[in-house]
């Protein structure tokens, strides 16, 4: 390993039992089988060196374990996505100043490009000779996007039944598209086995995990440098496996804790499809564990029944008077299309989750209107066509005259 090749970084930390490893290809704790996370040991890092910096990811490397000449590895340079005032969606809603953070205009039009870039700094770092994930859609199309750019040999595994566009999404940049006949879960054990047996594989999810997951740590610093260095009140966010969720809580307490913005009050809110809603189900039903459950629904993004962060997810809603919740499919589908009819973004299957519940969430009183929101629209609806195929389409199918025009009743 290089000199200085995590940045920042000092060691891995177990989130249970607190025990450190060094820094290396490690995902889980010896002593107790917790995750590991990074810690850092941050110097004063001001607005302004941020604000210096690149309009991606990397402008925020000195808070992420990559080395300071980052911008000079191939990469897919992700991240700096818009945050976009949502006034129409607002009036909608009921809501006094809501945003949406817009993810879905990454390189592989989802958030998921951000955590990659920083799990192939890592595996790089490692010398791996493979790129890989399992992976429930968006993950395998960043990670054979991001592999082919860097010139590294790329392996993803999804579940068969994904939907024809993000399968096609991942094949085209690798030959290596391996579709598993199970759901996420089955998927993700067959990786874990694979990641125990081959040398060299990085599985960017599994054994890069504490790596890749602070990738997601950006949206947060994004949204709060976008908000004009402060934090909003409350934020909505979409839970599968949790990692996103939590990181984008770790990122506003490192920016409190660096002075980057004054501490405040947030209240952080998951949002689930009912078809796999373990979470949502663990807060509603007031318990400290998370249920594994097998996965029914069209937001096959967010289908992981057995999620990795769940019980962190549920601690940060409650520590912060938050919430979890969940909504139909039909209702994911209304969502998708409220969205693009109010702002003009075409959000896929779990954006559509996510502004659902957002509106569920003001309809049952969790989340105050009055407050300033954040929602994160995390991957784009070209992806998830058929949610939306058969709710919308043609008004009229004309003959090309003007009096036919005039006859559809349209004019
Ligand atoms: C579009 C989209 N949004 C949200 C998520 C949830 O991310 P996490 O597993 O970090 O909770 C995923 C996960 O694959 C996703 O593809």
């Amino acid at each position: 390993m290089r000199e200085g090749a995590f940045g920042n970084a000092v060691e891995l930390v177990c989130r249970e039992c607190g025990t450190t490893k060094e820094l290396g290809p490690h995902y889980v704790c010896h002593e107790c089988f917790g995750p590991l996370e990074i810690r850092y040991d941050f110097p004063v890092i001001t607005r302004e060196q941020i604000e210096a910096g690149p309009s991606n990811i990397w402008r925020y490397k000195a808070l992420l374990p990559a080395p300071d000449d980052i911008e000079l590895s191939p990469n897919l340079e992700p991240g700096y996505t818009r945050l976009l005032r949502a006034d129409n969606l607002a009036a909608e809603l009921g809501l006094a100043k809501l945003w949406v953070k817009d993810d879905s205009t990454n390189p592989t039009n989802s958030f998921k490009d951000r955590v990659v870039a920083c799990a192939l700094s890592a595996a790089r770092e490692f010398g791996s000779t493979v790129f890989a994930c399992p992976s429930t859609g968006n993950l395998a199309n960043a990670v054979a996007a991001a592999g082919a750019r860097a010139g590294i040999r790329t392996v993803v595994f999804i579940p068969s039944d994904l939907e024809t566009p993000k399968q096609i999404n991942s094949a085209v940049y690798t030959e290596n598209l391996v579709a598993v006949d199970g759901n996420y879960d089955d998927v993700n054990k067959l990786a874990s086995e694979i990641a125990g047996e081959e040398e060299g594989w990085a599985f960017v999810n599994v054994n890069v995990r504490p790596f890749y997951a602070e990738g997601s740590k950006t949206l947060g610093y994004e949204i709060a440098e976008q908000l004009g260095w402060r934090l909003p009140d409350q934020i909505v966010i979409p839970v599968a496996s949790g990692s996103q969720l939590t990181k984008v809580h770790k990122a506003f307490q490192e920016l409190i804790s660096l002075g980057l913005v004054d501490d405040k009050p947030y209240r952080v809110f998951g949002a689930q499809a009912t078809g796999c809603s373990p979470v949502s189900e663990a807060f509603r039903e007031g318990w400290d564990v998370v249920r594994p459950t097998r996965p029914d629904t069209i937001a096959k993004s967010l289908a992981i029944g057995n999620p990795a962060d769940g019980v962190y997810v549920l601690d940060i809603c409650r520590e912060t008077g938050g919430a979890i919740a969940d909504i139909s499919d039909d209702e994911v589908r209304e969502a998708i299309v409220l969205l693009a009819r109010t702002e003009g973004i075409f959000t896929e299957t779990a954006g559509g989750t996510t502004v659902g519940v957002l509106k569920k969430l003001v309809q049952t009183g969790l989340l105050d209107p009055e407050l300033e929101t954040v929602v994160i629209n995390t991957g784009h609806g070209l992806k998830t066509l058929d949610a939306v195929t058969g709710l919308v389409g043609p008004a009229a199918t004309i003959a090309p005259t003007y009096e036919a025009f005039v006859a559809s009743g349209i004019v």
